[in-house]
């Protein structure tokens, strides 16, 4: 298989579990280095455990422990992979959770939580990120571009979300996040994109997808009938990071199997 990514390092947050534990595999069977961050001492078993997959398939790399919502964490996290690895090519900003509560319930801690890690935490890290890029400049033989961000976004950075409003106010803001730094960064040739994961398996949403019930009823939302695999994002990560991509700045992609098309629509309106 002809590795896209050969020689480049990847930083993938939030990488113990769920779709950056999937990007993660993606971007090392595609030949990047990958940094699996986690946030905490208690995920670094998973994380560990990623990592040895990644391993036994030939890939390289290393776990590390960093909240992406403390600046200090995040900073010593890229002064650390800059140490070892050299530099860093990409990042993908994956990191983030739900605190779901109707809004008049919903407590100033379940709010800050949920914005420091899915929003302030993506600032953090891609000015990182940025500031690697534009002192190395582009290595002609490894990318066109001198850097590249992902950031997870969701759909809901375009679908409202009754009972989740820290949560799509978080991805509402990645959206503009994204763009605004493209533009930004652009001359520097640096790409910065965003996935707009629809409903994929994970821990996040077990509860939607785990009886036949419930899979069920999700599949409402899906007018492709199915429900994702953190390989579908996997390869959209893949391709936006490679130089395939190259023309490709500023957007969002959604990978949902249609959910964003309004389904709902199909028979009414
Ligand atoms: C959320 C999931 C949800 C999906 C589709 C994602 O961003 O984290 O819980 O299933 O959007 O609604």
């Amino acid at each position: 298989m002809e590795k896209k990514l050969a020689g480049q390092i990847a930083i993938i947050t939030g990488a113990s579990s769920g779709i950056g534990a999937g990007v993660s595999k993606a971007l090392a069977a595609a030949g990047a280095t990958v940094v699996v961050n986690h946030p905490v001492a208690a995920t670094k078993n998973a994380a560990e455990a990623v990592l040895s997959e990644i391993k036994n398939e030939g890939g390289t790399g290393m776990t590390y422990q960093a909240d992406v919502s403390k600046e200090e964490e995040v900073k010593k996290m890229f002064s650390e992979t800059i140490f070892q690895f050299g530099t860093v090519d990409i990042l993908v900003n994956n990191a983030g959770l739900q605190r779901d509560a109707p809004f008049t319930e919903m407590t100033l801690e379940q709010w800050n939580y949920v914005l420091s890690v899915n929003l302030t935490g993506q600032f953090l890290c891609a000015r990182e990120a940025i500031r690697e890029f534009i002192r190395r400049g582009i290595t002609p033989e490894k990318s066109k571009a001198a850097g590249k961000i992902i950031c997870m976004s969701s759909v809901h950075e375009v679908i409202p979300w009754a009972g989740h409003a820290n949560y799509a106010a978080s991805k509402g803001g990645i959206m503009l996040l994204m763009k605004s730094i493209a533009q930004e960064y652009a001359g520097h040739k640096i790409r910065i994109n965003s996935i707009g994961p629809g409903a994929i398996k994970t821990p996040i949403n077990r509860a939607a997808w785990e009886t036949p019930e419930a899979e069920k009823k999700l599949l409402e939302l899906i007018p492709y009938q199915r429900v994702g695999v953190v390989e579908d994002i996997g390869a959209a990560a893949v391709w936006l990071a490679s130089d395939d991509a190259d023309y490709v700045n500023g957007i969002t992609l959604f990978v949902d199997g249609g959910m964003t098309l309004y389904p709902g629509f199909s028979t009414n309106g």
